[in-house]
């Protein structure tokens, strides 16, 4: 059997020692014994899961949706971009209210997110952002998905293709303006449309392009590529070839200069109501749609002194008490919020305490009234006065809005409020 002890250095205010062959879960219930646990079970006795989860507010998607109608021209249409899990907030049922909503198109990443969508119900056309890697060519048909190309050989694949079924399928053609990531370089635009054979069982039915500098407003590199694409569109025209979608704004160049619109937009942060960059707040208004929420499961007092977390990087200062929540980072809370965080708690902040767990984190709630196991703990979205935004996250581990949506790990459910 493993040692147990103890060494207790002047009564019940001092740190416990223990030396259990390194086991947690034997300091924790040493604690619980000495000094006391406020409640030991959720309060809900019916609940049958985790209380961890992401609500999304499907009335707010719905506003975020005619604000972004409200700022671009009347004949421009939306192409909502609900790649990645519609940005972690759940690509099926994001999907079905935009198509309830009217938009035109939708945009993921890959072709599999098309399918996912097919297989959900979703009927409205389907535009595969990052283009083909390959044997997806199939898909493509059986799920009338719309590829974006940028590479001669995928679209003769798909010229072979189609007239080997006898089918049709749609074509989104990309030039690269200027982001130097995906598309044709608009220096080899002239010999790429000159080297394509064209059928006509393969519509080309767009172009687009991609901004770079928008989120940091940068309006001369911004007016380039605008001159770049309409140069690359007239260029397709010498050709022969026009276009029913011309389109290059995402959410950031919708703001600011909605006059780059195209005829479809292609905004994806702002439609769950988060902005491109903080600059943007003051150009449109939106809704945040999601609430990361989850209860305290275990609440506990401990005497100052006391080490919490791995590494025993926060020592309490005085009497605390601590609350352990069921989030960690493997459900997208990151680790760099360790000791810096903050959470809602009966509508006030309360700080993280000591390292982020894997399926855990620690918050000190000595300071506010009343509060017991169970209580509903907001970690982004509003409770009551107070409000912990998505930017204000994002900030604390130095990255963006679009990342802690899309950390949101898969046994978080989303629960969707109509
Ligand atoms: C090609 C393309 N268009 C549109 C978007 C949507 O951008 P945002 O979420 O900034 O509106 C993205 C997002 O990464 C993208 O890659």
């Amino acid at each position: 059997m493993s040692r147990l002890s103890l060494n207790f250095q002047s009564g019940f205010e001092s740190p416990i020692l223990i030396d259990f062959k390194g086991s947690r879960c034997y300091e924790l219930f040493v604690l619980l014994t000495i000094h006391g646990v406020r409640e030991s079970m959720m309060k809900d006795s019916t609940a049958t899961r985790r209380p961890t989860v992401a609500e999304v507010d499907l009335r707010a998607l719905s506003f975020n949706y005619r604000q972004i109608q409200k700022r671009i021209s009347k004949r421009a249409k939306i192409l909502a971009v609900v790649k990645a899990n519609a940005y972690g907030h759940g690509a099926v049922p994001i999907s079905l209210e935009l198509e309830k909503l009217g938009v035109e198109y939708l945009g993921v990443a890959i072709s599999e997110e098309g399918v996912e969508l097919r297989k959900g119900g979703v009927k409205t056309p389907i535009l595969i952002l990052g283009g083909l890697y390959g044997n997806e060519i199939d898909q493509v048909f059986r799920y009338r998905l719309t590829p974006v190309v940028f590479q001669k050989d995928s679209f003769h694949l798909l010229i072979e293709e189609a007239e080997r079924r006898r089918e049709k399928v749609k074509i989104h053609f990309k030039v690269d303006t200027g982001m130097g990531r995906l598309g044709i370089p608009t220096n080899l635009w002239p010999s790429f449309l000159k080297e394509i054979r064209q059928s006509p069982r393969v519509e080309i039915e767009g172009i687009l392009s991609h901004f770079a500098m928008t989120d940091e407003g940068g309006t001369t590199y911004t007016q380039h590529q605008w001159n770049e694409f309409q140069k690359a569109i007239a260029i397709a025209r010498e050709f022969g070839i026009s276009f029913k979608y011309l389109h290059m704004a995402s959410s950031a160049p919708l703001a600011t200069f909605p006059f780059y619109s195209g005829d479809l937009v292609r905004p994806g942060i702002m439609l769950y109501g988060s902005y491109p960059s903080p600059m943007y707040q003051n150009f449109i208004q939106l809704r945040p749609i999601m609430t990361l929420k989850t209860r305290i499961h275990f609440l506990k007092s401990v005497p100052p002194g006391t080490k919490i977390s791995y590494g025993g990087t926060f020592l309490t200062k005085r009497e605390s008490l601590i609350a352990t929540l069921p989030i960690g980072y493997a459900d997208g809370y990151n680790r760099l919020l360790s000791n810096q965080g903050e959470v809602l708690v009966r509508g006030v902040r309360a700080p993280v305490v000591g390292r982020v767990c894997m399926d855990f984190v620690m918050v000190d709630v000595t300071h506010i009234p009343k509060v017991t196991t169970g209580d509903e703990v907001v970690l982004i979205g509003r409770q009551g006065r107070e409000r912990i935004s998505v930017e204000e996250v994002a900030e604390k581990i130095g990255s963006i809005s679009y990342e802690v949506f899309c950390s949101i790990g898969e046994r978080v459910p989303r629960l969707y409020k109509e």
